[in-house]
């Protein structure tokens, strides 16, 4: 059951940024969001989704001290990259106050239990699948010609920074959520793999299609190590999940090598992928990398993070939050390295390389 209600996320961010001027205000860069839980905003909260962070105690350390949809103890990553844009955080897409001149901020796609597979996330009930979300963007394009005219909506989508998060939950939430599950009739794990990878790379390419030029595409992380997978299937000496960690293994070097290759066919970096390995890289940062903050069971990894659930005392202590999702500290941490990080966590390029860069295009124009 816990593995039913849970809806990972790693990474595989997409951005896009800019610069520009719109109607003669200055403004920041747009920023779209793609994806599943580890980036979602609240998009859920509007739906009849069982993969929802709308109660306490999540939110407990948000500005408001109240529950968002974030699947965080506090900010998301997509929060504090709006920071490192000097935005304001985007809103869900189905917010009701995304209409007027909030509609050049750009606009959070993401549904929490999503994946890159249709199939992935049915038993959440309602979700925005991955291609919904493209569609709802096109909509939203529609919207924002509407208010500056279709020749400024163009240049805001081309400059924005995008970011898209989904993978984890192809795995953790279909071809692992049960033993012999369909997927994993149909195909070996690197046939998976390779499905997976060649799917992604199809919706990338739409999402190219439709205008974004800078897109931070992020790995699935450490999969095997998240407290629910520790719960349910660790390995020896209470370590890592074997079977998440070959498929985190096999999937992140593939998708490392499609981006290298989407790139190449379209002659230009548009896509950025981040490689995620947040415990090999944050071990020392923190007192407690195994157990999630929020949570029952071993390692707080068994079902939801309630008001009935044991909360930790001292938050900026724990890797993980909830038996799943990062605690806001390791969200910082994660978009610090975003920010500056080398070749070997964001290729071909760190965001803090991409945001001088494009302002020095963006200001010629
Ligand atoms: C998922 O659904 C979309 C639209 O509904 C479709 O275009 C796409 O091919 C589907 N993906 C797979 C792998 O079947
Ligand atoms: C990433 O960003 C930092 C600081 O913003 C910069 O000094 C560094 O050279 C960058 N690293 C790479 C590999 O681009």
């Amino acid at each position: 059951m816990a593995s039913f209600l849970v809806f990972t996320s790693y990474i595989v961010v997409i951005f896009c940024v800019s610069n520009g001027y719109i109607n003669g205000v200055d403004a920041a860069r747009a920023f779209f969001v793609f994806g599943d839980s580890l980036v979602d905003n609240g998009n859920n909260n509007y739906l009849a989704s069982l993969a929802r962070a709308d109660s306490p105690p999540y939110g407990i350390d948000y500005p408001t001290g109240e529950p968002t949809g974030r699947f965080s103890n506090g900010l998301n990553i997509p929060d504090l990259i709006s920071k490192e844009l000097g935005s304001e955080p985007t809103l869900p897409y189905l917010s009701p106050d995304l209409r007027g001149k909030k509609l050049l901020v750009g606009a959070n796609f993401a549904s929490a239990g999503v994946g890159i597979l249709n199939d992935t996330g049915f038993q959440f009930i309602e979700i925005i699948r991955i291609y919904n979300q493209l569609d709802f963007f096109e909509e939203y394009k529609k919207k924002l010609s509407v208010i500056i005219g279709d020749e400024k909506a163009i240049r805001l989508v081309n400059r924005a920074l995008v970011l898209i998060s989904c993978g984890a939950n192809d795995f953790v939430n279909n071809y692992y959520l049960v033993s012999n599950s369909l997927r994993s009739r149909q195909y070996d794990l690197p046939e998976f793999v390779n499905y997976l990878i060649s799917e992604y790379k199809k919706i990338l390419r739409r999402l190219y299609n439709l205008g974004a030029r800078r897109v931070v595409v992020t790995g699935t992380g450490p999969m095997g190590c998240a407290p629910s997978e520790l719960a349910l299937r660790r390995g020896p000496n209470d370590g890592c999940s074997t079977e998440l960690g070959l498929a985190a293994s096999l999937y992140n070097p593939k998708l490392f090598q499609m981006i290298v290759e989407l790139n190449r066919e379209l002659g230009s970096d548009v896509f950025v992928v981040v490689t995620m390995d947040v415990n090999g890289v944050f071990e020392n940062e923190f007192v407690e990398t195994k157990k999630a903050c929020c949570g029952q069971g071993p390692f707080n990894g068994i079902g939801l993070c309630t008001l009935a659930s044991n909360i930790c005392q001292r938050r900026e202590d724990y890797l993980f939050w909830d038996a799943f999702h990062p605690s806001e500290k390791a969200n910082k941490l994660i978009v610090e390295k975003i920010m500056t990080a080398s070749t070997e966590f964001i290729y071909p390029m760190n965001l803090s390389t991409i945001l001088a860069l494009d302002s020095k295009i963006n200001n010629v124009v």
